[in-house]
C-alpha cells in the first residue's frame, strides 16, 4: 500500500486539491442561498425554488467533494514520509478541516431539512455571518499546509 501511494502521490494530491476546491465552493454558496431563502415568503415560488437548489447543491456536489476530500487527505497523511505528525501545522489543519469544515457541513445540513420543511427559526442576517466561517477555516488550512508555521 505504501508503494502505491508513493508512486500516485502527484495524483491523488491533484485530486485531493480539486476535491477540496469543490468542497469550498458548495461550503461558500450553501449559506448564501440560505440568506435568500429565509427572506422567501414560506410555499412562495422562490422558496420552492431554492429548496430544489440547495438539494441538490449538497448531494451532487458538496457530500461527494467532502468524502473524496478526506479519503485522499487520508491516503496523503499516510503516505511515507510526508508528514511528520510531531510538528503542530498537520494537527491544526486537521482540526479546522475534520471538526471546524466538517462541523459546518452537518449544520448547513441540518439548516436545508429546516428549509425543505418551512421551519427555519433564523434570520438573513444570521447566514451572512454563518458564511464567513467556512472563509476563515480555509484560510487557516492554506496557511498551514503550504507556509507550516510551527
Ligand atoms: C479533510 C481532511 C484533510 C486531510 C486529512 C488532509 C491532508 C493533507 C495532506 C496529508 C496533504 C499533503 C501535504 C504534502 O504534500 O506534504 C494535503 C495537501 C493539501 N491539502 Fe489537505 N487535507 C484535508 C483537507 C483539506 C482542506 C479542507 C483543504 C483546503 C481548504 C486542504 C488543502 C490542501 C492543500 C492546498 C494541499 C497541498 C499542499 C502542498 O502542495 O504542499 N486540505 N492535505
Amino acid at each position: 500500500m505504501s508503494d502505491f501511494l508513493s508512486e500516485w502521490y502527484s495524483w491523488i494530491k491533484a485530486l485531493h486539491i480539486i476535491a477540496v476546491m469543490a468542497w469550498m465552493a458548495g461550503m461558500l454558496y450553501l449559506p448564501r442561498l440560505y440568506v435568500y431563502h429565509a427572506g422567501a415568503a414560506v410555499g412562495s415560488e422562490l422558496s420552492e425554488t431554492l429548496k430544489v437548489m440547495e438539494r441538490r447543491l449538497l448531494r451532487a456536489i458538496i457530500n461527494p467533494a467532502m468524502t473524496m476530500a478526506l479519503i485522499l487527505g487520508v491516503f496523503l497523511l499516510f503516505t511515507p514520509g510526508l508528514v511528520d505528525f510531531d510538528e503542530i501545522w498537520i494537527w491544526i489543519k486537521l482540526f479546522c478541516a475534520i471538526i471546524g469544515l466538517g462541523g459546518m457541513h452537518a449544520w448547513l445540513s441540518r439548516w436545508r431539512r429546516a428549509f425543505a420543511e418551512d421551519r427555519n427559526k433564523h434570520s438573513a442576517g444570521f447566514y451572512r455571518k454563518i458564511n464567513e466561517i467556512p472563509t476563515v477555516f480555509m484560510i487557516v488550512i492554506v496557511i498551514m499546509v503550504i507556509v507550516r508555521p510551527f
